[in-house]
């Protein structure tokens, strides 16, 4: 599996553990944007990287941290076939996955402490996509939504 992250000055410190947690795992992972700390730069510049990369299918899973998560989703949401979501919790981490197809998570590095984020990028990281029709139909709703709004 083909795994990327990228984060802002406010998810900058969390990356750098996550990194090393997710290769402690036996992942290999993709730095997107691997820089000097810099306070000045922006989300949305950040975001885009793994935003990118997800839709056009480089990378499998992403992974993009800012303060909040708020800025890192709304980014990743405008692009084709990225479902994103902010998860602070572990439930909606793998159930984020299973249920919704989630392919990117968003982390806030002002707002979890890390180890709760280390069990919740695991839990993303391994979770699959359930093959239920249930599922299945809700996703292509989601592509539906997709192609009436975002070509
Ligand atoms: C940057 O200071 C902060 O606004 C940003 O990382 C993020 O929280 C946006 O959602």
């Amino acid at each position: 599996m083909k795994i990327c992250i990228s984060a802002d000055h406010g998810g900058f410190e969390l990356k750098k553990i996550l990194i090393k947690h997710i290769q402690s795992l036996g992942f290999e992972i993709k730095d997107l944007n691997d820089t000097e700390y810099d306070p000045n730069d922006d989300y949305p510049d950040t975001s885009k990287l793994v935003a990118n990369a997800i839709s056009n299918k480089s990378y499998d899973k992403g992974i993009i941290l800012c303060g909040s998560g708020v800025g890192a989703s709304v980014v990743a949401n405008k692009y084709k076939d990225v479902r994103a979501a902010i998860c602070h919790d572990t439930y909606s981490a793998s159930q984020g996955v299973e249920h919704d197809d989630m392919n990117v998570v968003c982390l806030g590095g002002r707002i979890i402490g890390d180890a709760l984020a280390k069990e919740i990028v695991a839990e993303f990281i391994n979770a699959k996509f359930v093959d239920e029709e249930r599922f299945i139909r809700r996703k292509e709703k989601l592509d539906q939504i997709e192609e009436e709004n975002l070509s």
